[in-house]
């Protein structure tokens, strides 16, 4: 399941061959390893705006080297520009002032972020300048190259301390395939953030469950949970029961094993998380199936397989646990969408009815959570997993290289985003769909 083209290239026959035929040539990823700094090197501050005097604070407590004054013999990790301060659109050109003598002094996999005030909490010209920054940061993350990354994070008046958590995720290795996205805090509901006493464990006494969690995704996402710290409850089905116990064994966390098709499985689920483990903090929705064909051709039974593992069972067993207040107060739930939801895709319309419904799910309950809890989701792109291996060579090699990095993501690039939903501080990210897609061509 390795990328074998990236492997190709890096090598100096490959290097040279990629480079006089104009192919490709991915920058291999920094991943996050446990017990490392967030960012190694500096990350440079600039912009005015209400962020601005916070900033330096902010990523002090996280433990990040930051500076507000450029040097002109420096490198920079990362810039993070406060554009919250412009009001109106000639104001914008201060993002060319700052970022364009900067894009030859970052170092490899740099990160940016600018953070912006949500324009429809806003009027007039500051919400048309505001509106201006998207384009922005997508533009410059399909350019940045070197493995970089770009997200804009609008920031709600209000949740100005709610930021700490996402600058954690989005400066740090952790957001290795994530570009290009555009994050909200505090726009729906919350607008603080619960406190991380540790931020190398910030899901400490706290109970995850993870469904679809014996292999791919689901497996990573268990396991960089448990490294947050968090007690792991994994749901699969019977067929996977013996390597869902051996990894819930190796994690020292506890297995379901049931189909969420099931009529009684949002029972049995609530049942068993109340009585094994006084309720449940984390939910993560990750099983999901695909039966592809293309509409003329799909029988009954592929179109509701996938409808009702990929959406209804996570929508019957949400509304469970919420109405039986089985999620603690500050609890989060989280979806697996797909960039096929957003997208679309040739023999998909079950699987992309399904995901684009995960998306529909947080957006009619993101205003109506409450006690703290989020709900947000992820939508991947392509990942490589047992899954995509199954993907038709060509058609797998075009889906890996048309994104800004030119490569599949990883399992756990996935997960690293659910651990970032999953934070207790990031209780202002609410009603959240953000993209694991090393940002792809396709979509918005
Ligand atoms: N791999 C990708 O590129 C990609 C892209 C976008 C979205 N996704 C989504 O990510 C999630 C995980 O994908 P993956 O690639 O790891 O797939 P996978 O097939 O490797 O794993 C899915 C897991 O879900 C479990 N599962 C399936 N039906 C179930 C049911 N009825 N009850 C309980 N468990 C069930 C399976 O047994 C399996 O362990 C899915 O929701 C998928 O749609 C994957």
């Amino acid at each position: 399941m390795s990328d074998r083209y990236q492997g190709f290239v890096s090598s100096p026959i490959g290097k040279m061959l990629a480079k006089n035929l104009g192919l490709p040539s991915p920058t291999p990823l920094e991943r996050y390893a446990e017990g490392a700094p967030l960012v190694r090197g500096t990350v440079l501050v600039g912009g005015d705006g209400r962020l601005t005097v916070q900033l330096p604070g902010v990523l002090d407590d996280l433990g990040v080297n930051s500076t507000t004054e450029p040097a002109d013999d420096e490198t920079y990790k990362a810039l993070v520009f406060d554009a919250t301060g412009i009001t109106e659109t000639t104001g914008l050109v201060a993002l060319q002032e700052f970022f364009s003598p900067l894009m030859r002094r970052l170092d490899t996999c740099p990160r940016v972020v600018v953070l912006g005030t949500t324009p429809e909490s806003v009027e007039g010209s500051e919400r048309v300048a505001q509106r201006a920054l998207e384009g922005f940061t997508r533009s410059l993350g399909k350019e940045i190259g070197r493995g970089g990354t770009v997200q804009l994070v609008y920031v709600s008046p209000g949740a100005e301390a709610a930021i700490a958590s996402t600058l954690a995720f989005l400066l740090s290795p952790k957001s290795a395939y994530v570009s290009g996205q555009v994050v909200r805090i505090g726009a729906h509901g919350e607008q603080e953030a619960a406190p991380v006493p540790d931020w190398t464990r910030p899901l400490e006494g706290k109970v995850a469950l993870v469904t679809g969690a014996s292999r791919g995704i689901g497996e990573q996402i268990a396991r960089v949970l448990h490294r947050d710290g968090a007690k792991v409850v994994g749901v699969d089905v019977p067929q996977a029961a013996s390597e869902l116990q051996a990894l819930m064994r190796e994690l020292d966390g506890d297995h379901l094993s049931l189909d969420i098709t099931a009529k009684d499985a949002p029972q049995r689920i609530a049942h068993h998380l109340k009585t094994g483990h006084g309720g449940v903090d984390i939910v993560v929705h990750n099983a999901g199936i695909t039966r592809d064909r293309k509409l003329a051709n799909m029988a009954e039974d592929r179109w509701a397989s996938v409808i009702g593992v990929n959406l209804t069972a996570p929508e019957r067993i949400t509304r469970a646990l919420l109405d039986e207040a089985v999620i603690g107060d500050n609890g989060r739930i989280i979806g697996v969408a797909s960039i096929a939801g957003i997208a679309g895709n040739v023999g998909q319309t079950n699987y992309a009815a399904s995901k684009a419904g995960v998306i529909g799910l947080v957006e009619s309950l993101a205003d109506d959570v409450d006690r703290g809890i989020t709900i947000n989701a992820v939508a991947p792109g392509f990942i490589i997993t047992a899954m995509t291996a199954a993907v038709p060579f060509a058609t797998r090699e075009v889906g890996q290289r048309l994104n800004a990095m030119s490569q599949g993501g990883l399992p756990v690039d996935v997960a690293e985003a659910i651990a970032w939903f999953a934070s207790p501080g990031s209780t202002a990210v609410n009603g959240n769909v953000v993209r694991v897609c090393g940002q792809m061509m396709l979509g918005a």
